[in-house]
């Protein structure tokens, strides 16, 4: 089976989908047949040896995958090189590859933009679909499904950018109505904590504000708790199991930001994570209610709050692309529940080809299960 492995993108977290598209590569060679399928920053698509070569050269290292004629050196879909445009056309995708992996992270990678276009070509990918990627990507629509369901969280306030530049007195008195300090201030639709701040006052919290609407014209502005951190990850599409959870602590940082995630080694990982069965219990039936809410599919890892004070467990995100270097905490989660890496991989290609066959469009007839 001939794989494409697709990764870099376009959002702040191409370095990171870089690493993480490495391991994946490293652990199936030898059993699948690997495309590697580079997006660089301004979202050119290139295939094979150009692939690995820009991996070579933002990581310093590229997995020795051995690259057959079908997929040496070509662009796969440009559309911008050397500003001109090149059309997309999905069968230079279907002739090259059987299922594709997405490793991407971020806004056009994880939100179903590829997603949609992975669609389009008709070819069988890992994770979830257009529906589940874009409501997973986008905080405020994620918690306002949350919502529906009852899924407990923190209290939040949606906020659109030209509502603040229109009147910033007015929206900084409602949210002080809604919500009390600390707030935690976020771009709606990025990740890896860019753009987040956390305000303990009004000076702060318009600063938050102003520096979040340059990332995103939607915002939302959260009740900062004070909690422990958790992680579950979620395996399967219409069945599917939990991993055991793990708790993240971090230390010498205000929160879970950027440098604490990626760069200092200031985060500790503890798992299966010290506390009460129960509490271990409820976030994992909380996480399956979150994955199939937004109808998500392969895998998510699904993150929550655990607060001291009143012990209340809220679900804060799910990650519908979650890192995933043997390291990254979505595959460790695995390891521990006794799924090891390579077979990880191998289950996620099985949903993905499960899941295309049952895909609407090739089914006129009504679905008999
Ligand atoms: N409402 C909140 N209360 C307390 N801490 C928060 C809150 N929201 C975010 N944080 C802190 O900020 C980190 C990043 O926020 P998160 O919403 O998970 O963004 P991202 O999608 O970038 O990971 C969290 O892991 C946590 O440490
Ligand atoms: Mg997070």
């Amino acid at each position: 089976m001939r794989v494409g492995v697709l990764f870099g993108g376009q959002s702040a977290e191409h370095a990171v989908s870089m690493m993480s598209a490495y391991a994946v590569m490293e652990a199936m060679q030898g059993s699948y047949d690997i495309i590697p399928i580079a997006i660089d920053t301004s979202g050119c698509w290139m295939a094979g040896a150009s692939a690995l070569g820009l991996m070579a050269a933002k990581t310093g290292r590229a997995p020795h995958v051995s690259i057959s004629g079908a997929s040496a050196d070509r662009p796969v879909l440009a559309h911008r090189r050397d500003d001109e445009m090149v059309p997309f056309r999905p069968e230079s995708l279907t002739a090259l590859v059987d299922v594709i992996i997405p490793v991407l992270h971020g806004p056009l990678g994880e939100d179903g933009t590829v997603q949609g276009l992975l669609e389009l070509t008709d070819l069988p990918y890992v994770g979830s679909g257009v529906l589940g990627s874009a409501l997973g990507m986008d905080k405020i629509a994620m918690k306002t499904m949350f919502g529906a369901v009852e899924i407990p969280q923190v209290a939040y306030q949606g906020l659109m950018r030209h509502h603040w530049l229109r009147d910033r007195a007015q929206t900084l008195n409602a949210l002080e109505i809604a919500l009390s300090y600390p707030m935690f201030v976020k771009p709606a639709n990025l990740g890896s904590s860019v753009g987040i701040s956390k305000a303990t006052n009004r000076g702060a919290l318009e600063i938050a504000i102003d520096a979040a609407q340059q990332f995103d014209r939607r915002i939302i502005v959260e009740q900062g708790v004070n909690a422990r951190e958790f992680e579950v990850g979620v395996l399967g599409w219409d069945d599917v199991e939990t991993s055991v959870v793990g708790e993240v602590t971090v230390h010498g940082h205000e929160f879970y930001d950027y440098r604490a995630k990626y760069e200092d080694g200031s985060t500790e990982l503890s798992i299966p994570a010290d506390i009460p069965d129960v509490v271990a219990r409820q976030m994992q039936e909380l996480a399956v209610k979150a994955f199939h809410a937004l109808d998500c599919a392969g895998l998510a890892r699904v993150d929550f709050f655990w607060e001291r004070e009143s012990q209340r467990v809220l679900l804060n995100e799910i990650n519908t692309l979650p890192g995933f270097t043997p390291y990254s905490m979505y595959p460790v989660l695995w390891e521990a529940t006794g799924v090891s890496y390579p077979e990880l991989i191998d289950r996620l290609i099985h949903i993905a080809l499960e899941r295309h066959q049952q895909r609407p469009s090739r089914n006129r007839q009504p679905l008999s299960r």
